[in-house]
């Protein structure tokens, strides 16, 4: 029998991360192959014409899993009956700043959607929080949604999990699936700690440890910590622009492995508010 579908909000559905999860999203990559989805898409009255054109685009795309689209500016229509909210709207940092720089900016945001939340979206809405600066917007949504359940509320350092794989696996050349359990301890920001000490890489002889494969502690110690920490600002240099299709697959990540699980033996630590 066919699932029922599930209500997924992305605000900020105009943006560059944006357009790059709802499609994501509504092939399956999220919640999976076999269960349909419903696009709840927000954006501010500005952004209205080009959020509509996200939508023509989702029809355009005719994806099967896609069940229904609602695009709006209105924050209630938005949130009304969401099963999981990706909180993507709010203001990205330019060269030369740190994402504690747009805090001004995209905390009054999180304080207002988070009454919209709590009091429309489905109960036991899992919430992601991927806007920077993440971590204190996920904290200011917590404050002024206080009856969502706390673990419910999570921002995205998958993304900085994923950047850290990613270096072990050229590091080694060998496949990034083929590493596992690295761990991002702290924020979302350039004093995050990424952890491989309990990381390992899965080798014709089993399961080995990262550090006894890299045999170069002063790297692990050393660049391979700093390129984690910097690499948004190293993306940022490159594109003119912050990550985006980077962020969207992490997004999705994020809420297949809470939704879904992780494989036997593999974990992820979530960004989340200790
Ligand atoms: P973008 O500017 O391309 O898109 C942001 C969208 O949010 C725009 O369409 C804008 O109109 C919309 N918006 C602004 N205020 C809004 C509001 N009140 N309600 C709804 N929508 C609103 O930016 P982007 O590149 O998509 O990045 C979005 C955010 O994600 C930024 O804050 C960026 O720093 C952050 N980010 C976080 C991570 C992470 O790993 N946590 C990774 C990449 C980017
Ligand atoms: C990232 O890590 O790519 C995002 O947080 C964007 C940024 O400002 O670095």
């Amino acid at each position: 029998m066919a699932k029922d579908p599930v209500r997924v909000l992305v605000t900020g559905a105009a943006g560059q991360i944006g357009y790059a999860l709802v499609p994501m999203i509504a092939r399956g990559v999220m919640l999976g192959a076999d269960q349909p989805v419903i696009l709840h898409m927000l954006d501010i009255p500005p952004a209205a014409e080009a959020l509509n054109g996200v939508k023509m685009e989702l029809v355009d795309a005719a994806f099967p899993l896609l069940k229904g689209v609602v695009a709006t500016t209105d924050a209630v229509e938005a949130c009304t009956g969401v099963n999981v909210a990706v909180m993507v709207g709010g203001f990205p940092r330019k060269e030369g700043m740190e994402r504690k720089d747009v805090m001004s900016k995209n905390v009054s945001i999180y304080k207002s959607q988070a009454s919209a939340l709590e009091k429309h979206a489905a109960p036991n809405c899992k919430v992601l929080v991927v806007a920077n600066p993440a971590n204190t917007n996920a904290l200011i949504l917590k404050e002024f949604a206080p009856s969502i359940p706390e673990k419910n509320i999570t921002c995205l350092t998958r993304l900085d999990h994923n950047r850290a794989l990613g270096q072990i696996s050229e590091r080694l050349s060998v496949q990034v699936s083929d590493v596992k359990n690295v761990i991002i301890w702290g924020n979302h920001s350039s004093s995050q700690y990424p952890d491989v000490n309990h990381a390992t890489v899965t080798t014709p002889a089993g399961e080995k440890p990262v550090r006894e494969l890299v045999a170069d502690d002063a790297w692990l110690n050393g660049e391979f910590i700093s390129t984690v920490q910097q690499r948004g600002a190293a993306i940022i240099k490159a594109r003119k622009l912050s990550s985006a299709l980077s962020a969207a697959s992490s997004a999705c990540d994020h809420i297949r492995d809470w939704v879904l699980g992780t494989p036997e033996g593999t974990f992820v630590l979530y960004g989340c508010l200790l």
